[in-house]
This record gives structure tokens, C-alpha cells and sequence, in this order.
């Protein structure tokens, strides 16, 4: 099977709309990385996802929602539960109040709620857990095509399990594309790193399981609460949150300093992955061919998240043995979601 890349328009999207009403998987565009999509509530075709993907069956997906049905007067919880996702009656009046205010400021974008789940959502979506991750994108296509479907899409990442992210249709055919028959072409993912997932407690306590598109800072100043680390509480745990990630075939390490701050660099053919400056300043500075990607010259974060996994992709496919990162400059906002990629993608 190769894969046919689709450009987004009226008669594709019919296309691919019967092809997920028939139980396909499709390659589909969001803002933060490209997914990997099917009917949330059919069984058989989240099967085809793991078994596409090599994913492990406890690793839940996100389900991505329509904003067709929401407006900002509706009540996101109610319109949630009409469609057979939530389990409203398990949240509490202060977990409801955040959870609207969440969703109010932050969607449609790449923000992932994790709340109870309703019995009709199979557990191969929750990975047997009792919550279920949710998230309503704001890429146009994404959105056009959930408006096309009468069902919620399930979409993990369409990567192959543990590796780099897609943040084009090439990409996606590079990870996939003998192995699913279709991917809609959005163009280049405005975001670049996936969604941030929160779980709000039934207290209401907003939980961080994995920074993304949506900083902490913009969360805390929005509802002016905190939001908490994940780190050692009891019985929580986000499956899919393992140590090594993201992952190049070729090694990766992470330098102590900035490059230009640095003198000596190993032997072999090396990639460079800078974080900003000039890329032919530090071809001279460190006096030896290289291949040298920079994420954003200016030092634009933004520009940073949207090419971090596309330059890891390309250096990891060129021929060198060995690539070499600038650690990641700051650790909030953005930098905390490229930081902790990057971390991972070190890990063997
Ligand atoms: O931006 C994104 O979120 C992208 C696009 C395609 O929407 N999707 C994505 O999916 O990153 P994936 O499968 O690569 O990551 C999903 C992760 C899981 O591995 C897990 O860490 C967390 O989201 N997650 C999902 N449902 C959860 C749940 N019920 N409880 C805890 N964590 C959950
Ligand atoms: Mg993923």
C-alpha cells in the first residue's frame, strides 16, 4: 500500500469522510502535529490504529470534538455528554466551573482535558482508564472534516510508536505511508508540538500531565489558579508519558552550553541542532563541515516549537552518525514543551 496525500478539498474530504464512516484510519492535519484518525466509538478501527502504529494497547488516545455544536453560551459539559463522551454526574461543581473556564479561553486549540468518561467510549481509547482525554483543534481542516463526520475522531499522533512527530503530510507518509491508504494535506502545523493535557481533579486541582501548545502561565493567568506537577500523586499516571520519546534513529545528546560557548566537539560526522544565531557563525566557529539547522534565528519561541520536529527529522535522515543539540534555553512557556521533547528524544 502507498498512501495517497489528498489536498483538502470538497470531494477529498468526502472522500475521506466515507472512508472513516466505513472503519479507515486516515493521516488528518491538526495545528499542533498530524494525526493519525478514526471513529472514537468503532472498536474495529481504533484496533487498526494500534496495530498501524506498533502502539502499546494501555496508551490512551485524545478525542478530537466538532466546535459545530459549541458556542461561547453553551455549556461545553452538557454538549460533551450528549455526545457520549463525559460521565457529568462524576464531576464536581468546582471541577465543572474550571473545566468551562478551560474550555471557554483555550479551545478550540491545543489543549487536552482529561475527565470522566462516559461507559459508551471504548476502553481502547482510555487504554482501560476511567478518564477520557479530550481536545477540540482549531486547524480549519481538522475541523471542517469533524463537522463532516457524525462521530468524535480518536487520533493519536501519526508517528510511528516512539518516534518523531509529523508536522506535515510528508512526514506522515514518511512514518506511515505503506501502511495507511490516505493523509489530507493541511500544509505545515502552525503549532508544531502537540496539546497540552490536563487533568482536573474532582476537586477541581488542575494537573499537569504533559506541557504543550498551551504554556502553564497562560493557564494560571486565565483562571488564576496553579497548576500543579504531576509528581507523586497517587494512582495518576499518564500512560503514554514514557522516558524515552520522540526518538531519531540516529544518537542524540545534549551539549552542557550553547555551542558557540563550547570548543571541542566528538569525532564522526556530526548534525547540529541550535536553538538560535547564525548558522554560518557557528559553521566557522566550530571549524569543521557539519550540518547545522537552526530553529529560529531571531529566537523566536514560536518559530522554535513549529520547526523542532521537522529539523529533528531532517537532520536525523542526513548522513552522520551522531546529533548534537544546544540545550534548551529556558524552561517556561514553549521551552518547557521543546525542553522535555527534546530530553526524551535523547533517552534510548
Ligand atoms: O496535539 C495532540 O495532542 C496530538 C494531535 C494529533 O491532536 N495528539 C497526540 O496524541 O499527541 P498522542 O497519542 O501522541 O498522545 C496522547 C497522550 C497519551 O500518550 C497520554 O499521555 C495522554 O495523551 N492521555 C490521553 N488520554 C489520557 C487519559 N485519559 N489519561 C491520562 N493521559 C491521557
Ligand atoms: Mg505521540
Amino acid at each position: 500500500m502507498h498512501a495517497k496525500i489528498l489536498k483538502p478539498t470538497l470531494k477529498n474530504r468526502e472522500l475521506i469522510s466515507t472512508q472513516l464512516k466505513k472503519g479507515g484510519i486516515i493521516g488528518i492535519p491538526t495545528e499542533t502535529v498530524y494525526g493519525l484518525a478514526a471513529n472514537a466509538f468503532d472498536e474495529k478501527a481504533l484496533l487498526k490504529i494500534f496495530k498501524v502504529k506498533k502502539r502499546p494497547l494501555f496508551d490512551p488516545l485524545i478525542v478530537h470534538v466538532s466546535s459545530r455544536k459549541f458556542n461561547k453560551k453553551s455549556n461545553f459539559l452538557v454538549c460533551l455528554a450528549e455526545m457520549n463522551l463525559i460521565d457529568i454526574e462524576r464531576i464536581s461543581k468546582m471541577a465543572a466551573l474550571r473545566l468551562r473556564a478551560l474550555m471557554k479561553n483555550f479551545w478550540p486549540g491545543p489543549m487536552t482535558l482529561v475527565m470522566p468518561k462516559s461507559h459508551f467510549v471504548p476502553d481502547l481509547v482510555t487504554g482501560g482508564l476511567d478518564t477520557v482525554g479530550i481536545r477540540m483543534p482549531r486547524h480549519p481542516i481538522a475541523q471542517k472534516l469533524l463537522c463532516e463526520v457524525p462521530f468524535p475522531l480518536a487520533a493519536p499522533s501519526a508517528n510511528r510508536f516512539g518516534r518523531i512527530s509529523p508536522t506535515s503530510a510528508q512526514d506522515v507518509y514518511q512514518e506511515l505511508g505503506r501502511r495507511i491508504p490516505f493523509i489530507l494535506d493541511g500544509g505545515r502545523c502552525e503549532v508544531g508540538v502537540e496539546s497540552t493535557v490536563l487533568y482536573i481533579t474532582p476537586r477541581g486541582d488542575l494537573i499537569l500531565l504533559r506541557a504543550g501548545g498551551v504554556s502553564v502561565r497562560e493557564i494560571e493567568l486565565k483562571l488564576k489558579v496553579k497548576v500543579r506537577k504531576n509528581n507523586g500523586i497517587k494512582n495518576l499516571h499518564s500512560p503514554g508519558m514514557l522516558k524515552s520519546h520522540y526518538s531519531p534513529r540516529k544518537p542524540l545528546q545534549i551539549l552542557r552550553k550553547p555551542i558557540l560557548k563550547l570548543k571541542t566537539f566528538g569525532w564522526g560526522r556530526i548534525g547540529i541542532l541550535a536553538f538560535q544565531g547564525n548558522a554560518d557563525k557557528i559553521s566557522s566557529h566550530i571549524g569543521r563541515s557539519a550540518c547545522i539547522k537552526v530553529l529560529s534565528p531571531k529566537g523566536n519561541v514560536e518559530e522554535m516549537a513549529r520547526n523542532f520536529f521537522s529539523y529533528l527529522r531532517y537532520l536525523d535522515a542526513q548522513k552522520i552518525d551522531l546529533i548534537l543539540s544546544e540545550p534548551c534555553p529556558r524552561k517556561t512557556g514553549l521551552y518547557h514543551a521543546i525542553g522535555e521533547r527534546l530530553q526524551k528524544a535523547s533517552q534510548r
